[in-house]
């Protein structure tokens, strides 16, 4: 995880956030870089489960909320992690959960001392709406994307001509103030969802339940995470969410072993039928035609976006040594990478080759991001292309000022060609749109 954590401060990917003032702990910002990814990697997910699909809408509803949401939701009452306390030299706060208790008694994984009791410690960040700190102004910030959702089942009902099966998605920002924060961008306090809630006819949730988990497990192998880096794994009794009739995570083989990376739950008729009780209005399906009425169960494939940005990161990085020097790689699929490709004129203060990198630059620039480079030797700039994942480099030489030509080079092959500069933009598109995936590599 250094590795990882250390690129992604050298190529401005991800910073500690306030660093000046000595940062706030498990609290991150993105760079440019980062910033691109994160944009691609939601993009690839709105295309996958919006565009490319019929029975889904989109929606953006507030990060505030009125409180009484998250009392109909349980989220007042049940969103909370067990705290204990170090009783010990460091006082320090654990999640009961996260302790071993090997050896038959758990104790400080700090400094070794006894720990407290286990308290239920509630989760949601709380903050006050209006001018007065008063109980009646006092509101929180979402920790799920969920609840925007529910609350808006009826909205989109009526304006999106939707009928069973039919999903609503959202990506946004949600709040947890979580006792144990950290692994970098893992778990954080601040991070963003992605979230879908598939609403069915209850009987078929089963069924439903299995399509998007294997929907979504090809996801992520389609944009290029190995196979064998992923599992699903059905929750415990002892694990499931107050709302839960069945979750399974899609787990990652992180560099701290497996862990979740999205959950895939059956949340049945629960949280329909909890806002309804709760504020009088009916968040049902009612057929025009047959009158039939039902509340619709939900599943809900509920992904991490920063979660996911860390799995791409892991899967993508790899060092090798080539032609006896050492070079780091991110193999990232190209619909992902922040930079689809450099334009790197070979000698900088050449006139004519300045010209034709700068025009060629400006042409790809208007249908895919592209970098323009003539700063230093040209393996320090493939480097630092490498080091970003930028797929293909295209450099601009003396040969181009004689048969406008240009050498294409493959970011994972390493592979050279000479391809027409009339012809760039169209090959490059036609390379982005072909299936990618990773090559063969060790371990
Ligand atoms: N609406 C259901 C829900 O929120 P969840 O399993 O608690 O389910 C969904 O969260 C996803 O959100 C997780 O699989 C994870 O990717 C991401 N996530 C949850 N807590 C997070 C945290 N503290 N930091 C980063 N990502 C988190």
């Amino acid at each position: 995880m250094e590795k990882i954590v250390a690129l992604c401060k050298r190529r401005g990917f991800i910073f500690q956030s306030s660093e000046i003032y000595g940062g706030l702990a498990s609290t991150y910002d993105y760079g440019h870089y980062g910033v691109l990814l994160k944009s691609n990697v939601k993009g690839e997910w709105w295309r996958a489960v919006v565009q490319e699909r019929d029975d889904m809408v989109a929606l953006d509803a507030a990060i505030l909320m009125h409180p009484r949401t998250w009392e109909a939701s349980g989220h007042v009452q049940s969103f909370t992690d067990p705290l204990v306390q170090c009783m010990g030299e460091c006082k320090k706060r654990w999640r009961a959960d996260h302790i071993s208790t090997e050896g038959g008694y758990a104790r400080c994984p700090e400094c070794g001392g006894g720990l407290s009791e286990a308290r239920e410690f509630n989760l949601m960040f709380e903050t006050f709406m209006g001018p007065v700190r008063e109980d009646a102004a006092r509101i929180f910030l979402r920790p799920e994307t969920a609840q925007g959702i529910f609350v808006n089942f009826k909205n989109v009902l009526q304006f999106a001509r939707r009928k069973p099966p039919f999903g609503i998605a959202q990506v946004g920002k949600a709040f947890r103030n979580e006792i144990t924060p950290g692994n970098f961008i893992f778990r954080t306090r601040e991070f963003e969802q992605m979230e879908i809630e598939f609403f069915v006819p209850p009987a078929d949730a089963p069924e439903w339940h299995q399509r998007w988990m294997d929907d979504r497990m090809r996801w992520y192998t389609d944009l290029g995470i190995r196979p064998d880096h992923l599992q699903l794994r059905a929750h415990g009794e002892d694990e499931l969410s107050h709302y839960s009739a069945g979750t399974s995570d899609i787990e990652y083989l992180y560099p701290i072993g497996w862990s979740e990376l999205e959950g895939i739950a059956n949340r049945g008729t629960f949280d329909l039928s909890a806002h309804t009780d709760a504020s009088g209005t009916r968040l049902e399906w009612v057929d025009g035609g047959s009158g039939e009425r039902y509340i619709p169960a939900v599943v809900e494939p509920a992904a991490g976006v920063n979660r996911s940005m860390l799995a791409f990161l892991c899967d993508a990085y790899h060092e090798e040594v080539v032609a006896e020097r050492e070079r780091t790689v991110l193999r990232l699929h190209p619909q992902i990478a922040p930079v689809k490709v450099a334009v790197l004129p070979l000698i900088p203060r050449d006139s004519g080759m300045a010209e034709r990198a700068r025009a060629l630059h400006a042409e790809l620039r208007r249908v895919m991001v592209a970098e323009h480079d003539d700063g230093g030797q040209i393996g320090r700039r493939y480097r630092r292309q490498d080091e970003i994942g930028t797929p293909w480099a295209l450099t601009v030489d003396e040969q181009t000022l004689e048969d406008d030509t240009v050498t294409i080079r493959d970011r994972d092959s390493l592979a050279q060609e000479r391809i027409p500069i009339s012809g760039a933009r169209e090959h490059l598109l036609d390379r982005l749109g072909a299936p990618w995936s990773p090559p063969a590599r060790d371990a």
